[in-house]
């Protein structure tokens, strides 16, 4: 999960104009620029397509980087223990056109041995007791949405079903007050504007209004669990600084990255699902005879429209892929929503299929050391979110249009208008 901005090429870009980016777009052959940056970003299947016919490993010479659609040398490269999160100058991924977060202290863009030692301080909030525990809050929280639309019946699935659901279990996790969660979640969607990039002055002064709201709430919360420790996240975090585990920055930047990667993610894993369910009725209809089948409805949403699409390594040394020579600091980019469709690997791929078998883990949660900590809060919420939704909701349909949220690296519904009859 990384962003377009930075240098000074990007600099130069997001000071043009959309009709000069676009124009200069399309003199650029290269598929990898027109995914990031052109066409792909309407509809991102052909350019995959596109990708894939150049072989297991594409060199995008406009970017300097190395592009893989294969599920297995995906895989290969995520586990990859010598490649980096950072760039050969330290800045995470090392990419030219894109790729540069804004909360550097987490874990999310460090390597070993940083990694691990906050990787593990965070691990605690996501045992199976744990998610258990959040899973009462999803269940309830699910129901009282439902019950507040049920008399207007139209409703939007995005902002009012699915976004609510990780703003309530992320603030149980990391203690923040029922009263702040309103707070809470609009600081926090602004500061996820990161993972796309910041692209403008005014949305830089946002998003740095934003962060500092968090630091606040989260140093006051800090303060507070001294006198009166608990059970969350903020409570041992907050321990493991007061006996020098972790750095003050690294604190907060910890508790900001875990509210903000697991938002957005989550969102648009529901809505990116529920609609593909809305589209394809024969699998609708599925689930609704057999809810028991919402986990198994959740990997395929996961795997056929992914809600991070990319996740990059750096080598930090030449080495070789697909036997073609890497050179030291040249980024590879696994397309992680192409890899789920790999047709070496998949089946008729572009078929959404609640009961697949057999078929290999999609790469939806990356792999190797940097698998996605939340990976199975977030399947909690999927599934108990389709439970819901097939139990009370059978007769959802989708009544206008929705617009689609593309980036480099995020991808999913702005919005989702649906009616319950
Ligand atoms: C469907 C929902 C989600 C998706 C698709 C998703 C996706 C991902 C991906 C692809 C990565 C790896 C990035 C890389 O390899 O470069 C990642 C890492 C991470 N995710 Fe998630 N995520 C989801 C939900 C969550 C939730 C709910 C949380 C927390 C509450 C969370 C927290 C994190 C963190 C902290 C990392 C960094 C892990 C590390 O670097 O060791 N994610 N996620």
């Amino acid at each position: 999960m990384s962003t377009v901005t930075g240098s000074k090429g990007g600099d130069l870009w997001f000071g043009a104009s959309l009709k000069l980016q676009r124009a200069l777009v399309r003199r650029v052959k290269d598929p990898f620029v027109q995914l990031l940056l052109g066409d792909g970003q309407a509809d991102r299947i052909p350019y995959y397509d596109r990708i894939r016919a150049e072989g297991p490993l594409f060199n995008s010479k406009a970017t300097k980087s190395w592009i893989t659609t294969s599920h297995p040398l995906g895989t290969e490269i995520l586990r990859d223990r010598t490649l980096k999160m950072s760039g050969l100058d330290g800045k995470p991924n090392g990419q030219k056109v894109n790729l540069k977060i804004g909360w550097d202290s987490s874990f999310l863009t460090k390597d070993a041995p940083d990694h691990t030692r906050l990787r593990k301080l965070a691990a605690p909030a996501f045992t199976p007791r744990r998610i258990a525990e959040y899973r009462a809050t999803v269940e309830k929280l699910c129901h009282q949405l439902i019950d507040k639309v049920e008399t207007t019946g139209a409703f939007d699935l995005v902002h009012d079903f699915g976004a609510p659901l990780p703003v309530a279990v992320i603030g149980q996790m990391l203690g923040v007050d029922a009263g702040d969660h309103d707070y809470f979640r609009e600081h926090g969607m602004v500061i996820g504007e990161l993972i796309d990039g910041v692209t403008s002055l005014p949305l830089a002064r946002q998003v740095r209004k934003a962060i500092d709201a968090y630091h606040g709430l989260f140093d006051a919360m800090i303060e507070a669990r001294r006198t009166k420790p608990s059970e969350d996240l903020v409570s041992s975090l907050g321990k493991a600084y007061d006996d020098g585990v972790l750095t003050h920055e690294e604190l907060l930047s910890l508790c900001t990255v875990l509210a903000v990667t697991g938002f957005e993610t989550t969102v648009h894993m529901i809505g990116n699902t529920v609609s593909a369910l809305l589209r394809h009725p024969e699998q609708w209809d599925r689930l609704k005879q057999d809810p028991g089948l919402a986990p198994k409805a959740i990997e395929e949403g996961l795997r056929w429209d992914p809600p991070t699409v990319a996740s990059t390594r750096v080598p930090h040394e030449d080495t070789e892929f697909a036997g073609q020579p890497v050179k030291a600091g040249e980024p590879l980019t696994v397309l992680l929503a192409a890899a789920n469709r790999d047709p070496e690997v998949y089946r008729d791929p572009a078929e959404f299929d609640i009961v697949r078998e057999g078929e290999p883990d999609h790469l939806a949660f990356s792999g190797g050391s940097h698998f996605c900590i939340g990976a199975p809060l977030a399947r909690m919420e999927g599934d108990v979110a389709l439970r819901v939704l097939a139990e009370r909701a059978p007769g959802l349909r989708i009544t206008a249009a929705p617009r689609r949220r593309s980036s480099a690296v995020v991808n999913g519904w702005r919005e989702l208008p649906v009616s319950l009859r």
